[in-house]
C-alpha cells in the first residue's frame, strides 16, 4: 500500500471551531509521518474528492482535518457524524522547509482556513524548541479559529497576535500590515535572518511576498489550486510558466520558485483546466 492508495478510516472525533468549519479526528496507517504542510485528499463515497490541509498529527497516531463548509463535498463532511467513514489518500504534496537555525526569527502568517497547515507547523515548532511569532487575520471575530490550541502553545519567546478586518478582536487590519510594524521592531541582523510562512488568500500571501522580497527575507506560501488527481498526472493545478505543480512540487513553494511564477497571485485555474483572473 502506498500514501497515493486510498485507505477507509473512521471520524473518532468531531470539533467545531467555527461557525461553519469543523475538525475531524481520525486514525490513518502510514509508513510516514505526515509533515507541517502536506494534505490529503479527502473521499466522499458518491460525492467528491477534495484536498484537505493536516490540520494536527500527534503521537497516538491521530490525525486531523479542518474543513471549510464552502460548497457540494464540505457540505457532504460537514454532516457526517463520529463513527462515519471516509477515503484518505496521503500525505501528499510536500512540507514548510523548518530552518535548522533555532535562532531564526520566525514568523507564521495565516488568514482565515489558511490557518490550518500553520497550526499543524506552530506545533511541531514548539516540539522542536523554536520560538515563533504568529499573525491570524479574519474578517470578524468569529471567523478566528485554533485560538484555544495557540494558547496552551504558548511559551516563553513566542507570540500569538491576532486582527481582524472590522477590529471585533486583536488589531484592525490585515495580517500583512501588522507584520509590516513588527518588521520596524526588528535589528538589521535580525531582518536578515528571518523567515515567514504563510497560508491564506492569495492576494494576502502575494503582498508578503512582495514585503519579503524587498527586505531579502526568506518566504514559504502554501498555495491553493483546484485538483482532481492529487498526484502529478492531471496537471490541473499547474502553474504558469515554469510548470509546477501545486499537488507534487507543493504545496509549498520557497521565495526562488514564487519568483519564477508568472500566476502567482494573478491567475488559477477553473475545473475545466481553463486560466481565469483571481
Ligand atoms: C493543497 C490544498 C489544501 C487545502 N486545505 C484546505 C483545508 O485545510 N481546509 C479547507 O476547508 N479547504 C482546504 N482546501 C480547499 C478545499 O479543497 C476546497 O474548499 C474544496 O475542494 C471545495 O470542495 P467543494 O466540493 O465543497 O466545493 P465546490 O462546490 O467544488 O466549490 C465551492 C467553491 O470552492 C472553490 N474550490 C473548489 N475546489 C477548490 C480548491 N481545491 N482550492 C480552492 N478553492 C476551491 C470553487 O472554486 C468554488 O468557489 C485546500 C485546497 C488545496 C489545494
Ligand atoms: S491535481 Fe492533477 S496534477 Fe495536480
Amino acid at each position: 500500500m502506498t500514501e497515493n492508495t486510498i485507505q477507509t478510516v473512521q471520524i473518532k472525533r468531531i470539533i467545531n471551531e467555527c461557525e461553519g468549519v469543523k475538525s475531524f479526528v481520525f486514525k490513518k496507517a502510514s509508513t510516514k509521518s505526515p509533515q507541517p504542510g502536506q494534505f490529503v485528499m479527502v473521499w466522499i463515497p458518491g460525492v467528491d474528492e477534495v484536498p484537505m490541509s493536516i490540520s494536527s498529527y500527534n503521537e497516538r497516531g491521530e490525525w486531523s482535518i479542518t474543513v471549510k463548509d464552502v460548497g457540494e463535498c464540505t457540505h457532504a463532511l460537514h454532516e457526517l457524524k463520529i463513527g462515519d467513514y471516509i477515503g484518505i489518500r496521503g500525505p501528499l504534496g510536500n512540507a514548510f522547509q523548518i530552518p535548522q537555525d533555532k535562532n531564526k526569527k520566525i514568523f507564521l502568517i495565516g488568514g482565515g482556513i489558511g490557518m490550518v497547515p500553520l497550526r499543524f507547523l506552530a506545533s511541531e515548532l514548539v516540539k522542536l524548541g523554536y520560538k515563533f511569532t504568529t499573525i491570524e487575520g479574519a474578517k470578524v471575530e468569529n471567523d478566528l479559529i485554533f485560538m484555544d490550541e495557540f494558547f496552551d502553545l504558548k511559551r516563553e519567546g513566542s507570540e500569538f497576535n491576532y486582527c481582524t478586518d472590522d477590529g471585533s478582536y486583536g488589531e484592525k487590519g490585515f495580517a500583512t500590515e501588522i507584520f509590516e510594524n513588527a518588521l520596524m521592531d526588528l535589528e538589521p541582523d535580525e531582518l536578515k535572518n528571518t523567515i515567514v510562512y504563510t497560508c491564506g488568500p492569495e492576494v494576502m500571501m502575494h503582498k508578503l511576498f512582495q514585503i519579503c522580497n524587498e527586505q531579502d527575507i526568506e518566504i514559504n506560501a502554501s498555495l491553493e489550486r483546484i485538483m482532481r488527481c492529487g498526484c502529478g498526472l492531471c496537471g490541473l493545478c499547474a502553474i504558469d510558466p515554469i510548470g509546477s505543480l501545486v499537488c507534487k512540487d507543493g504545496p509549498v513553494f520557497t521565495s526562488v520558485e514564487l519568483r519564477e511564477m508568472n500566476d502567482f497571485g494573478k491567475f488559477t485555474r477553473e475545473f475545466s483546466g481553463k486560466k481565469i483572473s483571481q
